[in-house]
């Protein structure tokens, strides 16, 4: 299995925590950037330590965490190659991996639970990019 890399910021750092249990409980291993306590930061900073573990290839994917999501995911998709998606169902996980190829899932810890986060970290992980069509389309996205 390879590495992941995770990374919040104090609005996402109680939902980090509960997802490294869960990833401990599957042996998948993992990078932890922060943030690591519930004092406040900007999520800008701790989204570009993850983003650069995945470019030195320290982590093949990433798993990041706020508030919304929104904010992690908006900063992670400035980087060439980051393709990081906001998800919120199982469909938005399946999808994100299926056709979007997204190597960084983003999670709103005050938009979902933590049982929910969990599944869909296992959706993510689970699903394959189905190429064809869709490769030329997130080739694309990373030009
Ligand atoms: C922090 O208050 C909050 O703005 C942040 O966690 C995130 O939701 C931003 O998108």
């Amino acid at each position: 299995m390879n590495t992941l890399v995770l990374g919040s910021d104090h609005g996402g750092f109680k939902l980090k925590e509960s997802i490294k249990s869960h990833l401990q409980s599957l042996n998948i291993p993992f990078i932890d950037t922060g943030t690591f306590s519930e004092d406040s930061i900007d999520y800008p900073d701790i989204v570009d330590t993850v983003v650069n573990h995945i470019q030195q290839k320290e982590a093949s994917q990433g798993i990041l965490c706020c508030g919304t999501g929104i904010g992690v995911s908006i900063r992670a998709n400035r980087t060439k190659g980051i393709r990081a998606a906001v998800v919120h169902s199982d469909f938005t996980a399946q999808m994100a991996k299926e056709h979007n190829n997204a190597n960084i899932i983003c999670i709103g810890a005050r938009t979902t639970s933590e049982k929910d986060a969990k599944g869909f970290i296992d959706t993510w992980l689970n699903t394959n990019f189905e190429g064809g069509r869709h490769s030329r389309r997130v080739e694309k996205l990373d030009s």
